[in-house]
């Protein structure tokens, strides 16, 4: 069995924990850190690039302690001198092997995380001489170094950006999700192969994107922006039972009780201007969903505006849970659960 490690955006933790625990059958988790979730699988990598949730996923090499000054840094070197790295390069069948090494480092130490990721592409170049440090330019192989005051935990990166950004197809607007997070959203919505699925203010549609992952019975979404409902028409492709539109999420040209699951990021913060103040635009668009969801459907809405969804949600007497708080570009939106009883 392969030790890995997955990372997630911080708050996320749990919904990665889930996904891997439905996808790999033989995963065994292991714990979890902030935006680190540690599992282990005899499964081979390709068979785990299905994590939707996840960022990027690392097999872990080496665990081994570290001391906190600049003189310990011949011993981070020592210890990645002694480990095989052979195994790692076997894709690149001949020649040298560019490699960089991205470190992290937390506690008190006399040396940044620039030095220990120095030192341990000396040991790896020093130990095998195919590996050559390529540390600003292209690389084939990419190592990682974290360190947690006296312990440290080297591993290797298995996939690249675009595992995360779904092989660069998509084009994103400002206020997009990354498609991990929007991925994880429609995880917590359990998805079905009876859902009639809706986004009412889909931006670029990168949460539509990622429900196209599962089967559904109908999905659709929407924005008042012609211009976003272009961009997630390109992005979603075209599919069988899937309509992108233009239109008002306060006026959805949608059947009363037809839908079973809403997932949407709502206008908030400094990312969007709305053509209403957002305590009025929220009332609006609440009562519609409210309206068309199906008894028993669910709406996960993520925004800052608390106080303002939680009013709205009130009004029509739908309960309205805290899912996750999140951290996002300088934002700090929470996931929220409204619930037609
Ligand atoms: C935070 S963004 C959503 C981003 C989206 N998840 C994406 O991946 O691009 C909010 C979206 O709500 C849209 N919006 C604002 N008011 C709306 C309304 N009344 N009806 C529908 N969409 C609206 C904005 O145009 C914007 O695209």
């Amino acid at each position: 069995m392969a030790h890995l490690f997955a990372t997630v955006l911080p708050g996320l933790e749990h919904v990665l924990e889930n996904e891997i625990k439905v996808k790999i059958a033989d995963a065994k988790l292991q714990g979890s850190e902030r935006g680190k979730v540690y599992f282990a699988s005899g499964w081979p990598a390709e068979a785990l690039m299905g994590l939707r949730t996840a960022d990027n996923l690392y097999e872990r090499i080496h665990r081994f302690r570290v001391g906190p000054h600049k003189l310990h840094l011949a011993d981070i070197e020592r210890e990645i001198c002694r480990l095989d790295l052979s195994w790692a390069a076997r894709s690149y069948r001949t020649g040298e092997v560019l490699f960089k090494v991205n470190a992290s480092r937390a506690g008190k130490h006399t040396y940044s995380r620039f030095d220990a990721a120095e030192a341990a592409a000396r040991g790896i170049a020093r130990r095998d001489s195919r590996f050559r440090h390529n540390a600003d330019g292209m690389h084939e192989v990419e190592f990682r170094l974290d360190i947690h005051h006296d312990d440290a935990l080297f591993a290797l990166k298995l996939t690249d950006a675009s595992f995360r950004f779904r092989n660069g197809q998509r084009s994103f607007a400002l206020a997009a999700l990354r498609p991990t997070v929007a991925h994880a959203l429609v995880w917590l919505s359990n998805p079905a192969a009876t859902d009639v699925f809706v986004d009412p203010c889909c931006g670029s549609g990168t949460i539509l994107s990622e429900r196209l992952a599962y089967p559904h019975r109908q999905i659709a979404g929407g924005d008042l922006s012609e211009e976003a409902v272009e961009a997630a028409k390109a992005n979603a492709g075209i599919h069988h039972r899937v309509g992108i539109h233009h239109w008002d999420a306060r006026r959805l040209p949608i059947d009363s009780g037809s839908v079973h699951k809403i997932v949407t990021n709502l206008p908030f913060g400094r990312q969007i201007a709305a053509d209403e103040p957002i305590p009025e635009l929220y009332r609006g668009i609440v009562k519609e969903i409210n309206r068309v969801l199906h008894n028993n459907g669910s709406a996960l809405c993520l925004t800052d505006a608390d106080a303002e969804l939680q009013s709205a949600a009130e009004r029509v007497q739908l309960s309205c849970t805290k899912v996750a708080a999140l951290s996002l570009k300088g934002l700090h939106p929470t996931l929220y659960m409204l619930e037609k009883r």
